[in-house]
């Protein structure tokens, strides 16, 4: 049975208990249908009182939502307010300044404490060196740094004074990096020396001389470096600056720029099916407020809880749920420098164990390889710490597989703590579909029901709603506060990728199947039904890697699809044609290894493919075209019963499925 059929035969329902319901923030299915009700009566005036309870504004707005040119839609537009504000000086205004924001856990286990009153000081000396350097209102300012305080105080830094940030995850390549710097407009690159993970340091710096180098992005002026290591890098001068110099003499105070509420707070690139990544840009006033927001519903964040989401700052769960949703709340959190497995795969429990988490936020992939090695080794078992303090477990990014929730639930949560599975996307900016840990009677693998004024369904190819039971394509029909205002520089492609014409042209396209359950209308995401992969909850286009393949001067062909992974979800299988005769043996598996490089070399090391098959040729039908179709079977090493009569060359299926 495949995950999905495992999900969707699933019977066991897991009530809440009466403890997460006592004083949750949504405390009873009542309470969700009575909101979900408000949202559908008078949807305007739901959000708007969610935006005024939420957010502190600078002026207050006085329009809601505007669909005159729809798909463009804006939220609360004519009101104005400050990102940094919101996430820092309201708590320190209100008396909170001594309280934990962030605790911070380096690779090697050195704790440091980040106090509201410590971030709001760091990020307004880094917001006035900024500002000194010419970095300006509308600017942007692309973030190439490890997980670090100094990471959120440079978000949080560059939307203090109006500027709009771009991070790119540490470990894209200097090619992925260049592409954004140029895509984006970048006036300037804060990075670091280098990154510390597992007990290795891995360049930064070098990779960004090297993006910088590769041309395109002359207009960055300023790269500002952290030293995290020490470690020796080239310099040049008159450009680059140590982030500890620039601000050693620097005011620790810093008005903040009052933008409107549709000012782009950042833009973060993610893969599509087709072309280059996309800039996905995200507006200030919706994308905060539903940050803050979900951390209030979906993890009834409370005084004293300690929250921790393991997610890296270069994706965009880092963004809501780590640079924004808890400090735009005033929360406490775990943030965490280095890897599951190091020293030990223990790591994680170790840590909420140290740190007393209340809330813990992690993905899929971490949880199934560490299911692995806990139960061989019982020192890192999660049973062999003291999770005592956790009371709720969140999981992101993937589809989590019946026997892995199962493991969470029993090992991690110790059967008490309700499991939060939230399907969301870059482009939503925050949580969608997902249980209410008070209310949501939980089914292993399902995401369950969307939040009180999300509006998804699932629809059939032309737009129509589709019966429960029946699959379908994911959609949102009413345009939400933190949605994606625009593909960054790219307004035809935010049309065409996310409101196509098919589907009428006003529902947002998920670009996921879904199913909802006959009896419950509970969802269930059935993956991607576009060329986007889903590996380790990283997603990536598959374009983009056969662009990265046939760019290597040995390749002439390359196509590349999924497969189903135990760890990873999907793993990369790329099917290669060589521009030489086709080789075998120990020969194929050196230029594979070499090609797996080359992709590491061309995107990051997260796009290498897994497996790599030579053949002479590919699937093709009679008038060139590849059959992707085929190629996902093989590549999952099932039988071919698929019609192959229109098959130019039907021979290929053998040479391609055997060579492994
Ligand atoms: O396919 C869905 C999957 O991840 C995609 C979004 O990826 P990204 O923009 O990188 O954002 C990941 C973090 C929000 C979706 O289109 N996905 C995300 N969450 C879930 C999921 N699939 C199933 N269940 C989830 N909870």
């Amino acid at each position: 049975m495949s995950a999905i059929e495992s999900v969707l035969h699933e019977k066991r329902v897991f009530p809440p208990s009466a403890k997460a319901s006592a004083g949750a923030a949504i405390s009873g299915m009542d309470a969700y249908k009575a909101l979900a009700e408000q949202a559908e009566r008078d949807y305007e005036g739901f959000w708007a009182g969610l935006a005024r309870d939420t957010l502190s504004w600078h002026k207050p707005f006085t329009k809601v939502l505007d669909e005159s040119k729809a798909p463009f839609y804006t939220w609360f537009e004519d009101g104005e307010l400050n990102a940094s504000y919101n996430c820092l000086d309201r708590h320190v205004e209100a008396g909170r300044g001594a309280d934990n924001a962030i605790i911070f856990e380096a690779d090697d286990g050195t704790v440091t404490n980040v106090t509201y009153q410590d971030l709001l000081e760091r990020v307004s000396r880094l917001a006035n060196a900024l500002k000194k350097r010419g970095v300006k209102k509308g600017d942007r300012v692309v973030i190439y740094l490890p997980m670090s305080v100094e990471g959120v105080v440079a978000m949080q830094a560059c939307v203090r004074i109006g500027a709009t940030h771009s991070v790119v995850f540490g470990g894209f390549s200097s090619k992925s990096l260049n592409e954004r710097l140029v895509d984006v407009g970048a006036v300037a690159l804060i990075t670091a020396d280098e990154q510390m993970r597992g007990g290795k340091a891995l360049p930064l710096k070098s990779i960004a001389d090297e993006a910088l180098a590769a041309g395109g992005c002359e207009k960055v002026k300023d790269v500002i470096v952290y030293q995290r290591t020490g470690g020796k890098v080239a310099w040049t001068e008159g450009r680059d600056a140590w982030l500890h110099e620039i601000v050693e003499n620097e005011s620790a105070q810093c008005e903040p720029e009052w933008v409107g509420a549709e000012h782009p707070l950042f833009i973060l690139y993610t893969s599509g099916s087709t072309g280059k990544p996309k800039g996905v840009q995200h507006s200030t006033a919706g994308t905060l407020l539903w940050a803050a927001q979900t951390m209030k519903w979906t993890f009834d964040m409370k005084p004293g809880d300690i929250f921790w989401c393991t997610a890296d700052i270069g994706w965009i769960t880092g963004h809501s749920y780590i640079a924004y949703g808890p400090l735009a709340i005033g929360a406490t959190q775990v943030m965490f420098e280095g890897v599951p497995t190091y020293p030990h795969a223990g790591r994680f429990w170790e840590m909420i164990d140290r740190h007393k988490v209340t809330i813990f936020y992690t993905a899929p992939t971490a949880i199934r390889s560490l299911i692995k090695v806990s139960e061989a080794d019982a020192k890192v078992h999660p049973k062999s710490y003291d999770l005592s303090t956790l009371r709720i477990l969140g999981t992101v990014g993937e589809p989590i597989n019946p026997e892995a929730w199962m493991w969470y639930h029993e090992n991690v949560g110790r059967g008490q703590c309700p499991i939060v599975d939230t399907w969301w996307q870059t482009e939503t900016g925050g949580h969608m579909i997902t249980p209410l840990p008070g209310a949501t009677p939980l089914v292993p693998g399902s995401c369950t029901l969307p939040l009180p004024g999300i509006m998804a369904a699932v629809v059939d190819e032309t737009g129509q709603d589709v019966p429960n039971g029946q699959g379908g394509i994911l959609v949102v029909k009413r345009p939400w506060p933190s949605m994606l205002r625009n593909v960054w520089g790219d307004p035809k492609r935010y049309q065409t990728s996310y409101f196509p014409e098919e589907l009428g042209g006003k529902l947002y396209l998920a670009g996921d199947g879904a199913v909802r359950d006959k009896e419950s209308g509970y969802f269930t995401i059935m993956g991607r039904i576009d060329d986007v992969l889903n590996v380790s909850g990283h997603r990536l286009g598959t374009m983009e890697i056969e662009s990265a393949l046939v760019a290597n001067p040995m390749v002439a062909e390359a196509a590349v699809v999924g497969r189903p992974d135990d760890t990873t979800g999907e793993a990369v299988v790329a099917f290669v044609v060589l521009k030489r005769s086709r080789p075998e043996g120990d020969e194929a598996k050196q230029i594979a290894t070499e090609l797996r490089n080359w992709v590491g070399k061309e995107i990051g090391p997260i796009a290498k493919p897994k497996d790599i098959r030579f053949g002479e040729n590919l699937p093709k039908t009679r008038s060139g075209k590849i059959m992707r179709r085929l190629l996902r079977s093989l590549a999952k090493g099932e039988e071919i019963t698929q019609d192959v009569s229109t098959l130019e060359n039907p021979a290929i299926l053998d040479q391609l499925g055997e060579a492994r």
